[in-house]
């Protein structure tokens, strides 16, 4: 194989790129990008792929969720916190529920560049370049907004530090203290099904807690019941921002993608000679690829190899994202293939990319059932395959948005309308999120006892 570089991806057929018209500022802005410091440290990288580690071993579980596309009109501590608050509980009725630890990954602190079906999108009688994420162009259906402006890269950094140093605080700074198990829940006017059956959850974790301190385990003695790890992700699409933040560890020599602690390979990006495989191949941060439909098990085996050719456990994340009609038919040749030749990978469920419908009232959406579907017959064909459906990859926000149909709070095709506020694709709300949670947390628990 050629020698990899942090541009040597620059020398291979690339897609879904934006054809920046100034190209002297895209170079001013990715030198300067280059000079920024970092936002997260190649250790905590190393920290999560040995916890993938343990995922890929069957010991863990990878909870991976946040928005589709982030904005910048979106940008808000609120949004930052709910979406956090979810996921921490989410995190704990897999953990209290069904019984293994829970690796947070959010897709949050520089997911802002989106790849499209289609390069241009037409209204009435025009068309214009589409929409490509925040990170690139504007989402208001005029010539002028969609043209690709590099010096969004500066502003989408900008927003990613202050993300992640809020979602920092919060980790470590007590709101993710085991006794705040209360305070997760989301106040809204509106309170689902779901949100009793947490504080139900959340009741008889504080009384173990109680118990516990009484024992003399307590917050000021146990960091685990202080404070919790959590990391970003993102799609790296964008490759001229991705390399910019290309660095070379100074503890190890190694070369860290520094954007994020972890960063995936879309299913429209995937092409085994193709630039984004050659990019992510070098750099030594844990990595996923997403699997759609198309996926044949020869090809995946080739593309492990490449992305993967230590066979370190915790490295790649297949995020299989089929559709509840296909997955129960495409996933068990995959896992076969990889199983033969003994690669070692952490599987997990994208429930979300397969299963979007235009509804009636003419929103993208995903119902629920489907998601719900699709997430069951993940874990069902890995039990029968002897092994260990690892994790889940989520849309999904804090928010009480209605973006997808049907959940035990049923949002209909009527009410999608009231609170549809995503920028590319539907999110679970935090009562869809809990539900599937609880979905998984009843599943392993059947699986390991
Ligand atoms: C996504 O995760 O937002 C996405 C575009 O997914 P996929 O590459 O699986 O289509
Ligand atoms: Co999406």
């Amino acid at each position: 194989m050629s020698i990899w570089t942090p541009s040597s991806w620059r020398e291979k057929p690339i897609t879904q790129q934006p054809i920046y018209p100034d190209l002297e500022a895209l170079k001013r802005v990715e030198k300067e990008l280059s000079s920024y410091p970092p936002l997260v440290f190649a250790g905590e990288a190393r920290n999560l792929k040995k916890q993938l580690g343990e995922v890929a071993n069957g010991k863990a579980f990878l909870l991976q969720g946040g928005d589709c596309a982030e904005s910048f009109s979106e940008f808000s501590a609120t949004n930052i916190r709910d979406t956090f608050k979810v996921m921490m509980q989410m995190a704990v009725v897999m953990t209290f529920a069904g019984g293994l630890p829970v690796v947070k990954v959010g897709r949050m602190g520089g997911q802002f560049a989106k790849p499209r079906s289609s390069d241009t999108e037409t209204i009435g009688d025009v068309t214009l370049p589409s929409y490509r994420g925040d990170i690139i162009n504007g989402v208001e259906f005029t010539a002028e907004a969609r043209v690709p402006d590099p010096n969004r890269m500066i502003r989408a950094y900008n927003q990613s530090t202050a993300t992640l140093n809020l979602l920092r605080a919060f980790a470590s700074g007590g709101l993710a203290d085991l006794h705040q198990v209360h305070k997760w829940n989301l106040d809204f006017t509106n309170q689902g099904e779901m949100t009793s059956k947490y504080e139900e959850l959340a009741s008889r974790i504080s009384q173990s807690l109680e118990f516990m301190e009484a024992c003399g385990v307590t917050s000021n003695t146990y960091r685990t019941l202080r404070e919790t790890d959590f990391y970003t992700s993102h799609e790296a699409l964008l490759l001229p921002y991705e390399e910019a933040f290309t660095r070379q560890d100074s503890l190890t020599g190694d070369w860290y993608d520094v954007s994020a602690h972890m960063l995936w390979i879309g299913d429209r990006t995937r092409q085994l000679d193709g630039a984004h495989i050659e990019f992510m191949r070098g750099i030594n941060n844990p990595i996923g690829v997403k699997a759609g439909p198309s996926m044949d098990p020869d090809e995946l085996v080739k593309m492990i190899s490449i992305l993967n050719p230590e066979n370190e456990a915790g490295r790649l994340n297949v995020i299989v994202r089929m559709g509840a009609d296909k997955v129960a038919d495409h996933l068990p040749a995959l896992i076969r293939a990889v199983e033969k030749e003994g690669q070692k990978v952490v599987w997990s469920c994208d429930p979300m990319h397969g299963n979007t419908i235009k509804s009636s009232s003419n929103y993208k959406t995903r119902p629920v059932d489907d998601v719900l579907s699709e997430m069951k017959q993940f874990f069902q064909v890995h039990k029968a395959e002897g092994t260990h459906a690892g994790g889940v990859h989520l849309e999904m926000t804090g928010k009480d948005v209605t973006e997808c149909i049907g959940g035990t709070f049923q949002v209909t095709d009527e009410d999608l309308s009231s609170r549809y506020h995503t920028h590319c694709d539907p999110r679970l709300n935090a009562d869809q999120s809990l539900e599937l949670a609880f979905l998984i947390a009843d599943t392993m628990k059947e699986a390991t006892h």
